[in-house]
This record gives structure tokens, C-alpha cells and sequence, in this order.
């Protein structure tokens, strides 16, 4: 099974940007850390980082039928982006929305995130560890579905 990672705006500068909020790990490294637990849990991994919303909404579209979930950390475009949020939900697939930073402890207009409600869930405010937080709940969710499917074929034999 096949996991999409999409990183926005900004992201490729972590490790420079705001340290006192994201701390000092560049993306790179944080990508090698979940290659690990890809390879661990038997999950394939592809990682995508843009600046671009288009770009953005062009990879989740490219995810159907080639990823089984998506891992997004949308980024400033969690706060502003209708199109981001009509993409996920237009391909349907399970999608986990991920913040460095608690969004909720932050500036009000990054309280409110349009992407949220399309998503199974959000994982925010544990630094870097918030992605391998996340990356347990989708495999969790891609083993519940991969079970589901094998019992419905199961019952139709
Ligand atoms: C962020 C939070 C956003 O509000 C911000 O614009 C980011 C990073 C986070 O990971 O904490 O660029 O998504």
C-alpha cells in the first residue's frame, strides 16, 4: 500500500524558518524518518513539496487510483485554500491533515483550517513527531480497510 506525503508553502525551509516554532529539523530529515517506519510497516512512501496551490491540488488529483492515503500538511493554505479542500475531497481517499505547530495556540486566523473537515483527522502541535503521528494512524486506517475488503470478498465467495 501507498502513502502520498504533500508538504506546502514554506515547508522546504524548515530548519531555517521560525525555529522557535518549528524547531531545527530540516524536511529532508524528517522524510527519512518516515521512510523508516514505511519500510517497517511493509507501506510504500512518496514525498511531494510545493510552494503552489495548483501544484498542490494537481498532486492530490494525480493521487487516485496510484496512493490508498494522504498525508497533508497544507501548510498557510490549511487557513485560505477552498480548492486544496475540494481536491481531497474529490479523490476520496483517506487523508490525515498534519501541523507542526499547535494551530489552535497560534495567531486566530490559524485557528480555523477549511481542510479539516474533509480529512479523517489532525494531528498538530507535536513538532517534527507529529508526522510519525501521523503515519500511525494511517497505516492503522489502511490495515482496517485492506481487512474490510478482504472480509467483503471473503462473503461474496
Ligand atoms: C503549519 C501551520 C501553518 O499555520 C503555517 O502557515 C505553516 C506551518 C505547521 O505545520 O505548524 O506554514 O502548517
Amino acid at each position: 500500500m501507498k502513502i502520498q506525503v504533500i508538504q506546502g508553502p514554506n515547508l522546504n525551509m524548515l530548519g531555517i524558518r521560525e525555529q522557535n516554532i518549528y524547531g531545527p529539523m530540516k524536511l529532508e530529515d524528517i522524510h527519512k524518518q518516515m521512510e523508516a517506519y514505511a519500510k517497517q510497516t511493509n507501506m510504500e512512501i512518496e514525498f511531494f513539496q510545493s510552494n503552489l496551490e495548483g501544484e498542490i491540488v494537481d498532486k492530490i488529483q494525480e493521487s487516485l487510483g496510484v496512493a490508498d492515503g494522504i498525508i497533508i500538511n497544507p501548510a498557510a493554505y490549511t487557513h485560505t485554500s477552498i480548492a486544496i479542500r475540494d481536491a481531497i475531497k474529490a479523490v476520496s481517499l483517506p487523508t490525515i491533515e498534519v501541523h507542526i505547530s499547535n494551530i489552535q495556540a497560534r495567531e486566530d486566523f490559524r485557528k480555523k483550517s477549511l481542510i479539516a473537515p474533509v480529512c479523517a483527522g489532525t494531528i498538530s502541535g507535536f513538532g517534527p513527531f507529529s508526522y510519525h503521528l501521523a503515519m500511525v494512524a494511517m497505516v492503522q486506517i489502511l490495515n482496517e480497510i485492506e481487512a474490510m475488503k478482504k472480509a467483503q470478498n471473503s462473503e461474496q465467495k
